[in-house]
């Protein structure tokens, strides 16, 4: 982003969860919202944005020039906090102003970048001592910690929401040095650039994850990346796949159980959630959870407690939960198979991942990732064989690629060439229509060619180069085929691919 770029803040605060947290905040403890915008340096302090019983302490504050000038000065170091510090800026943090009203503070970062913060606050601590306040305390409200600690997560979950739409509003572009992988994860396409600043941002709180992607999309990969870039780094990162057991199971499984619970529950059994405790919990399928055990998880999440089988004492953990789902968890709110509370606890943020398919750029990235990793250095595909591929659609993913890349390791032998006839046979023969269309946003022309190009090569792969197959299979004549052919150069392709 570049160093001007205006935020449109009235846009930014009309953001569904940004403004469902300022009402909450209004409604339940009275506090105003306000931001720092980073590039022009302009802060607007905690106001109140509608008239409630009595007058919030901000306003009262800000009433006067002397109060409004104060509260821009307290709020103008807070900016110089987190522009200049970076080590120090990506989590929200709380402060208290010239009259010792305490505020939270969340930064909003965009790749890295700080662009501003939200603000929330004018209340007291619950303990803290009123003489020498300025403001008249009738209609001051007090946070417990726990209570301020809530009003960080929810203030960093709306900061969230407010950088992932700038990225998806392309604003991040300008700053980004694209980065071809982040931890293990391979990728250097725009979708994968987009997901990697999101993850930046998602490791520095303990905010609730959703991961949602097709089979083989890397969902594991990225709850890792998310682990080993938190600060929770060296506790557990614990997996649990949700289909895995029947629900009886998966309950003792989850939240361990007492011994004689049940029959073959011959001693006590410690939960996963306990093994989780101060690391990381990723529910993988959360969507195959079932309704009752959907209710534990959610008191997990909202108290930070549950209580074993057969056990009456409640335990405490303090565990982050990473969720993952190949499943339409809305639709299956709408139908009634997943509680409502719990989609909004663990939908706030959603690191949704794309299909191969949508990132063809990356493909070749990954081929040669994978030759590296299942010793095939120095092979290469041959041109037919990457033609092959890119015209694939990729059911299973990268997972899919991974094994097709390894299978042609093997059956190359001592060939550097990894050629065509070497493929599976859904690749090679078999290879799905392609179902991507033209990307969108060009022109038609281009569009149209580009279709009929794809759907010429795809005819003449299956049919083995055959003109006149293929041209019985797209209902044109021979001779109109074999012109196409040669408009879009695919003899060329299929000459190198016998070459190889
Ligand atoms: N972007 C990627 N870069 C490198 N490897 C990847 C990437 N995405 C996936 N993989 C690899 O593909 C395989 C599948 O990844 P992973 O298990 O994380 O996917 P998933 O989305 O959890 O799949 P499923 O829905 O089947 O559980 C793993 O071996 C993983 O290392
Ligand atoms: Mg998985």
């Amino acid at each position: 982003m570049s160093e001007h770029a205006k935020l449109d803040w009235n846009q930014l605060l009309g953001l569904h969860v940004v403004r469902k947290v300022a009402k909450l905040a209004e409604r339940r403890w009275k506090l105003g919202f306000g931001y720092i915008d980073a590039a022009r340096a302009h802060v607007v302090a905690p106001k109140l944005s509608r008239q409630i019983v009595g007058r919030g302490p901000c306003q009262v504050l800000q009433e006067t020039s002397q109060g409004r000038s104060r509260c821009a000065d307290h709020a103008s170091k807070l900016l110089a906090h987190f522009a200049t510090q970076p080590q120090l800026r990506s989590q929200s943090i709380t402060s208290s102003c010239h009259a010792d009203l305490h505020e939270v503070a969340a930064p909003i970062l965009v790749d890295g970048v700080f662009v501003g913060a939200l603000l929330c606050g004018g209340y007291l601590l619950e303990e803290q001592d009123e003489t020498g306040l300025d403001v008249g305390t009738d209609h001051l409200p007090r946070l417990s910690e726990r209570e301020v600690s809530f009003v960080q997560d929810l203030v960093e979950e709306a900061a969230a929401e407010i950088a992932g739409f700038l990225v998806a509003e392309g604003m991040v572009a300008a700053t980004s040095h694209a980065r071809d992988r982040y931890e293990g994860i391979i990728g250097a396409s725009p979708p994968m650039q987009a997901m990697y600043s999101l993850i930046d941002r998602v490791v520095h709180s303990d905010s609730t994850v959703l991961i949602t992607g097709e089979n083989g999309t890397g969902k594991e990969l990225v709850a890792k990346a998310i682990h080993y870039g938190s600060a929770r780094r060296d506790q557990r990162f614990v997996v649990q796949n949700c289909s895995a057991f029947n629900d009886n199971l998966l309950d003792s499984e989850l939240f361990g159980h007492k011994r004689g619970a049940f029959t073959g529950a011959v001693s006590d059994k410690k939960g996963l959630f306990e093994v989780a405790d101060q690391g990381t919990f990723f529910l993988d399928e959360i969507g195959d959870m079932s309704p009752s055990l959907q209710v534990k998880v959610l008191r997990v999440l909202q108290e930070g407690t549950f209580t074993p089988v057969g056990d009456t004492n409640t335990r405490h953990v303090d565990v982050r939960i990473v969720a993952a789902t190949n499943r339409d968890l809305r639709a299956m709110v709408e139908d009634g198979s997943f509680r409502e509370d719990l989609f909004y606890r663990i939908h706030v943020i959603n690191i949704a991942l794309p299909p191969l398919r949508q990132r063809a750029d990356d493909l070749e990235i990954l081929v040669r990732h994978f030759l590296i990793k299942h010793e095939g250095t120095g092979k290469r595909l041959s041109p037919e064989c990457l033609a092959l591929m890119r015209a694939y659609t990729w059911p299973g993913n990268v997972r899919e690629l991974e094994n097709e890349i390894e299978r042609l390791v093997v059956l190359s032998g001592s060939s550097p060439i990894l050629a065509a006839e070497l493929l599976s046979d859904r690749l090679r023969k078999g290879a799905a229509p392609t179902r991507t269309l033209p990307a969108p946003g060009g022109s038609l022309p281009d569009a149209v060619k580009e279709l009929e190009r794809r759907m010429i090569r795809q005819a003449l792969i299956e049919h083995d180069w055959n003109k006149t197959r293929a041209a019985a299979q797209l209902q044109v004549s021979r001779r109109n085929l074999i012109r196409l052919v040669q408009k879009y150069e695919l003899d060329d392709e299929r000459d190198q691919s016998l070459l190889a």
